[in-house]
């Protein structure tokens, strides 16, 4: 029973990535629109938001090891960043309701290494779990959380 279950998770894990990998190919090829670029990076940005908001409930009730998943979703997702952020677009924020932040642009491959950095923090985060130490669990957090801060300081702007 439980090798069944190993290997459905090694499945649903397999699958998941060959989908990331296979949408960062259609965001890089095919996505033209700008509108459709700025549509699908603030998607993102709202996911992320919510799988921290999630952390953090789930820290307070001391439910702490159930996010795993929440840390995967913001690691894995984190890579599909650099594609999606290669061009302003400023011209199509004012089309976007409730729009209240914009991309200020970036010089050079710096955006993609802040989105690594998430991803990074994410999986150390994943991997502080199996530990049990609340208090590093804690402060991988706090990695996580600064992460964001870090890329929003340099590249986003107030519309
Ligand atoms: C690699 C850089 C980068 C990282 C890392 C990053 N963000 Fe963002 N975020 C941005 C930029 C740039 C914007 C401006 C919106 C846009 O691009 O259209 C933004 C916008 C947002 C917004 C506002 C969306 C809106 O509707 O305008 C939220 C909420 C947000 N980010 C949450 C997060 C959270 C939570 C994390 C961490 C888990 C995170 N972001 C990590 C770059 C980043």
């Amino acid at each position: 029973m439980k090798t069944a279950i190993y290997i459905t998770v090694c499945f649903v894990v397999l699958l998941f990535g060959l989908t990331v990998i296979y949408a960062g190919n259609v965001l890089d090829q095919g996505m033209r629109s700008p509108l459709q670029i700025v549509k699908t990076r603030k998607f993102i940005m709202h996911l992320f938001a919510e799988n921290l908001q999630d952390m953090n409930k789930k820290m307070e009730g001391k439910q702490i090891k159930n996010s795993k998943v929440n840390a995967g979703n913001i690691s894995v997702t984190a890579a599909m960043l650099p594609p999606l952020y290669r061009g302003v677009h400023k011209q199509v924020y004012t089309s976007i309701k409730d729009a209240h932040y914009f991309f200020k642009g970036q010089p050079g491959p710096a955006m993609k290494i802040q989105a690594e950095k998430l991803s990074t923090a994410a999986d150390l985060f994943r991997k502080g779990l199996q530990t049990g130490d609340t208090t590093q669990v804690k402060k991988y957090m706090n990695n996580i959380q600064s992460s964001c801060k870090e890329c929003h300081g340099i590249y986003r702007g107030k519309l």
